[in-house]
């Protein structure tokens, strides 16, 4: 097999093993722009279709097994399939998928994000973290009275209109077309641990909120960040989509020591189905409630429906895989098997002698390499070459959870020091 597949590129090896996948995205091209619906899950010649996952492990329409570290974007802190979260929903999807009422669930959720993230005095679930992120800046734009958001550049929050702002270079121009230019002059992005720049901006009183990331960024910085706003008239919202119940059970604010006014939510939040959440201070929180005042209701409130709000199943989710992480040993079981999968890429590295970087922060571990190619080619050729060994990547990083085993950890290592040689063997690196 190692002879035979030795003259093959990376790209035909793929075509040969996995046939079906390649054959399900020529169905797919036709009826979905470039075939895919999340655009990470892009990847070329063609991404992988899987229809099976367990644990750490999922496995292809051609059978092929794969220790995954896509971990549904994030969500899957407690890996696929979750016996506890399983059977809760199985129950609940017995029970009615969507009341068009209010149900129990919710509020036991609520007070489960109230118990666990520090910022959190109250909580409004949304369908999405693109969604929380959204009513997040609205809700501090209407709270402060003012418009101006500033941001980091290149932190990701989501896909609405002010999220594409300052997300990749040129940061002067958004990630998609179709945004208003009125509503660019609206949000600043700046480099993230700039305290010149923020205190630049902040200056002009005019700014409602600091929105930021808090991996890659240290306690000290995080909590000048919020000092200076706050001496402006400015919140800050860290939005925990990712870092949430991962960092630690209270997320990167726990870990940092460091409480904003907002935070955002998703992904671990609802356990593997979909869900967000904007959780923080009662009274900013308190712009979204009902009150017997035409005026308020009127002209002062936020309005939010949103019809699969907190539905039924993705609560049921939620709540058990909170009542789970809420054990930070959780998060530390994570974070050991991410620390042991970096050693042992950092000792491939070292004895291949290849210039890259092997990173990232609690259970993420992001890799770059030095390379002539274009970053998106490099990631194709890395990630098909990791699948090819039986790894399934998030692009550059793997997103680690707290089920993979030490033999998961063993595989992976195998394989990058696979993938990094026929790498090198291709003179991608
Ligand atoms: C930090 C951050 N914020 C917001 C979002 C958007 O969340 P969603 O994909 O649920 O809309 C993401 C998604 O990856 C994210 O990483």
């Amino acid at each position: 097999m190692a002879t035979e597949t030795a003259q093959m590129t990376i790209g035909e090896e793929m075509y040969e093993r996995m046939a079906g996948s390649a054959a399900l995205y020529e169905r797919a091209t036709p009826v979905v722009p470039s075939g895919v619906t999340h655009d990470s899950r892009f990847n070329g010649p063609f991404p992988i279709y899987v229809r099976r996952a367990a644990g750490s492990r999922k496995w292809d329409v051609d059978g092929n097994e794969y220790v995954d570290y896509f971990g549904g974007h994030g969500a899957l802190l407690l890996g696929h399939c979750h016996p506890a979260i399983t059977a809760a929903v199985v129950e609940q999807a017995q029970r009615g998928s969507h009341y068009g009422a209010c149900h129990e669930l919710e509020i036991r959720w609520a007070e489960l994000v109230t118990e666990i993230v520090p910022c959190a005095e109250m909580v409004k679930f949304t369908s999405s973290g693109t969604e929380a992120t959204l009513m997040a800046l609205r809700l501090a734009r209407a709270f402060t009275d003012r418009t101006r958001v500033v941001k980091m550049q290149g932190h990701f929050h989501g896909w609405h209109d002010y999220a594409t702002i300052a997300m990749a270079p040129p940061y002067d121009q958004p990630i998609s077309r179709g945004i208003p230019q009125e509503l660019q002059a609206t949000v600043t992005g700046i480099p993230a641990g700039d305290v010149a720049a923020l205190a630049a901006e902040l200056e002009r009183d005019d700014v409602a909120v600091v929105i930021l990331l808090c991996n890659g960024l240290t306690s000290e910085y995080l909590q000048q960040v919020v000092d200076l706003a706050h001496a402006h008239g400015t919140l800050v919202i860290f939005d925990e989509v990712v870092t949430g119940f991962r960092y630690a059970p209270g997320g990167a604010q726990e870990h940092f020591g460091v409480t904003p006014d907002l935070t955002t939510l998703a992904k671990i939040l609802a356990g593997g189905y979909s869900g967000g959440a904007v959780a923080g201070r009662a009274d900013v929180m308190r712009m979204l409630e009902f009150r017997d005042d035409p005026e308020w209701m009127r002209f002062g409130r936020i309005a939010h429906p949103g019809t699969y709000n907190a539905n039924p199943v993705s609560a049921a989710a939620g709540v058990t895989c909170l009542e789970i992480v809420r054990d930070p040993s959780v998060q530390a079981r994570a974070t050991a098997t991410a620390d042991a999968i970096r050693t042992g890429f950092r000792d491939i590295v070292e004895r291949r002698g290849v210039p890259a970087r092997v990173g990232g922060w609690a259970s993420m571990v992001p890799v770059s390499f030095e390379s002539k190619l274009p970053a998106r080619t490099l990631t194709e050729r890395y990630r098909g070459a990791m699948q090819l060994n039986g790894i399934d990547p998030s692009g550059m990083q793997l997103i680690v959870s707290a089920v993979h085993t030490e033999e998961d950890v063993e595989r992976t290592i195998a394989a990058f020091d696979a993938t990094v040689g026929r790498l090198q063997a291709e003179g991608a690196i």
